[in-house]
């Protein structure tokens, strides 16, 4: 079965998201487009919420947001719960987040990073699996507790 991966992106960012739902489509991921499609000026939230909510809900493994700086995105989509939303601008970082942070959504700059570092980074990202152990423990952390007053 593919692997799908959520995409989506602001006017800033939507010809480096399509330019990489093209590369993902090319490997054989199936590929949800939550837009935008075109060059109108839109609000990055919309289209970070419309991912993030394919990711928890278990339509898509992963997702990919770009718009300007990613950093909209990247504050938009880490609100959700079970969300890890990591803004990656070099490889390393994208193979950290995976192996340390198991991030299921990668963040990115179209005015910050150019095509082919882009293509390299989510190469990285979509490669690169969780490394379990002690970091699961810290993972799990991450998520606010429920009710931190109850006994
Ligand atoms: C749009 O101009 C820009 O603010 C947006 O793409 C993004 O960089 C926000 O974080």
């Amino acid at each position: 079965m593919s692997r799908r991966v959520a995409v989506g992106a602001d006017h800033a960012g939507v010809d480096l998201k399509d330019e990489l739902a093209a590369l993902l489509r090319e490997r054989g991921f199936d590929v949800e487009d939550r837009g935008t499609s075109g060059h109108g000026s839109v609000d990055y939230p919309d289209f970070a919420h419309a991912v993030c909510a394919d990711v928890t809900s278990g339509h898509s493994e992963l997702g990919l947001l770009v718009c300007g700086t990613g950093l909209g995105m990247s504050m938009a989509a880490n609100r959700h719960l079970g969300i890890r939303a990591a803004l990656c601008a070099e490889p390393f970082s994208a193979r950290m987040a995976r192996m340390h942070n198991d991030a299921n959504v990668l963040c990115m700059g179209a005015r910050v990073v150019g095509a082919g570092l882009a293509e390299e980074i989510l190469s990285v990202f979509l490669a690169t699996a969780f490394e379990g152990g002690r970091h699961a423990r810290r993972v799990a952390k991450i998520e606010p507790a429920s009710d931190p007053t109850a006994d």
